[in-house]
């Protein structure tokens, strides 16, 4: 069977009051459309065609990787004159609208409405709400789909039914043009009703049916930022139940947010308000504490972080000891059981393995080698002003605290560097380098107070 999914994304979306395009907020750090593109595309549907109104080019830009179909509703007209819009991309046994403002529905709940095509030619998702104030009412006849009418064209006994059209719909694409052509808009919004086709399908010997679906988080569509809001929730509380079906202990799965993707291997704990962002891994046993936001990382098995601590594009070795309070930025690569503590800040720096940088640092531009010894406050002074300059530091290497290394420099292995020293030529390997003057003590008496 082929399959064309056609997206419809051209309402306008004031609601948002917003200058960014309804369907480009993000649910869980993706856009709503980009959730129901990824739908589409899971259900390995041949064609997907988007119906966009406004901000045509953003939403081009924006999905330029993506295979998709641009098809314009310049006004915005009805949900049938939007499929319209698509209809000439449809030449596939069957057709499924969706809506880029519901972000949620499951690709298996698609396929089970798809598969309602096996019996039908049209097949409509609905579910039962306890205030279907707005929706259009699903008129059942016995199993038969007798029509959809619209809240604004309902007779008060229709108003009382509570099984309402989710919008979302399988069709005969053989038969699609041909009903979507009948079409008129004789009715209260003056618009051109796809669900006027279930009508259209009784009175030429077709059949429609209703598909119940019995998750209304799933089809609930986003159209304020309320509403925003309580997608996010339920698409988050998803995510955490994957991660705990995974092997992932989550101290509480309603303080925790996945914005991107999250690889895990088994048996790690993640504490409370945790956030990660973009592509991250987590090794078997890595243990992360409170309030952390990880972005675009790997962290090896048996790495510990501490609490508050805020990771970005860094790759943590195993069993490594981060924080509390570190902050690793891009480039940062930490070998096994290296340690960064609280207040340090690295980029652009590769740490060796059984290294230590434990107290208010910033190593950047930085290669450190093994067992090197980073006292508290040192500062690689990686930038003139104009370039950043690189600080290499040997394996075994001592620097004292309260040093500033002026880049370019290198520090020999095994050498020990004294408190509080400016380097600024290279530190030979084995000895010890002081640069400041010899310690001085003078009669003087401090001022008092007039
Ligand atoms: C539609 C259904 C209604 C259903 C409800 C579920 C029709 C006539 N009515 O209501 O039965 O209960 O969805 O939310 O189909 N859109 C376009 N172009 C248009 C009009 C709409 O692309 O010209 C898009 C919107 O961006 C939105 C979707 O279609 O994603 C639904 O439009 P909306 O106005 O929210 O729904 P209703 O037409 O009120
Ligand atoms: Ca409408």
């Amino acid at each position: 069977m082929s399959l064309s999914v056609v997206i419809l994304a051209a309402g306008q979306g004031t609601r948002m009051r917003s200058a960014l395009p309804k369907v480009l907020h993000p649910v869980g750090g993706k856009p709503m459309l980009g959730h129901v593109i990824n739908t589409a595309f899971e259900l390995d549907a041949d064609k997907v065609i988007v119906v966009y109104g406004h901000a045509g080019e953003r939403l081009k830009a924006e999905f330029s990787g993506e295979p998709v179909i641009w098809a314009e509703q310049a006004e915005q007209l009805g949900t049938g004159h939007a499929v319209k819009q698509a209809v000439e991309h449809c030449d596939t046994d069957q057709v499924l609208v969706l809506y880029a403002d519901v972000p949620l529905v499951r690709a298996s709940t698609c396929r089970t409405l798809l598969a309602a095509l096996d019996q039908a030619d049209v097949a409509v998702l609905s579910v039962e709400l306890d205030h279907p104030t707005g929706y259009g009412r699903i008129q059942r006849d016995g199993d038969r789909l007798a029509a959809i009418v619209e809240h604004k064209d309902a007779s008060v006994e229709q108003l009382a039914i509570s099984e309402v059209n989710t919008g979302l719909m399988a069709l005969n694409g053989q038969k699609l043009n041909a009903w979507l052509a009948q079409l008129n808009n004789n009715n209260a919004q003056g618009e051109y009703y796809l669900t006027d086709i279930v009508g259209l399908a009784d009175t030429d010997g077709s059949t429609a049916v209703a598909v119940v679906c019995d998750d209304a988080d799933e089809v609930a569509g986003a159209n304020d930022r309320v509403q925003l809001a309580a997608a996010e929730r339920v698409w988050q509380h998803r995510q955490a139940e994957t991660l705990m079906r995974a092997g992932v202990t989550l101290l509480d799965p309603a303080r925790v947010d996945v914005r991107g993707t999250l690889s895990v291997g088994q048996d790690i704990e993640v504490d409370v308000n945790c956030v990660f962002e973009g592509d991250v891994t987590l090794g078997d046993d890595v243990r992360i504490g409170a309030n952390c936001v990880i972005k675009d990382s790997r962290i090896g098995k048996g790495a510990v972080i501490k609490p508050f601590s805020h990771i970005e594009g860094a790759y943590v070795g195993a069993k490594a000891d981060i924080g509390p309070y570190a902050r690793l930025r891009e480039g940062t690569e930490l070998a096994p059981q290296s340690k960064i503590g609280n207040f340090v800040e690295t980029k652009k720096a590769t740490i060796g393995v059984g290294s230590k940088v434990n107290h208010l640092s910033y190593v950047g531009d930085a290669e450190v080698g093994d067992n090197v010894n980073i006292g508290a406050g040192t500062i690689t002074c990686n930038y003139d002003g104009a370039n950043k300059h690189k600080t290499i530091i040997a394996d075994g290497a001592f620097i004292g605290s309260g040093s500033n290394l002026v880049a370019p420099v290198q520090v020999g292995k095994n050498a020990t560097v004294g408190a509080g020293t400016t380097l600024r030529k290279d530190a030979p390997e084995e000895q010890l380098t002081l640069t400041k003057g010899r310690q001085q003590s003078l009669d003087w008496l401090r001022p008092t107070k007039n």
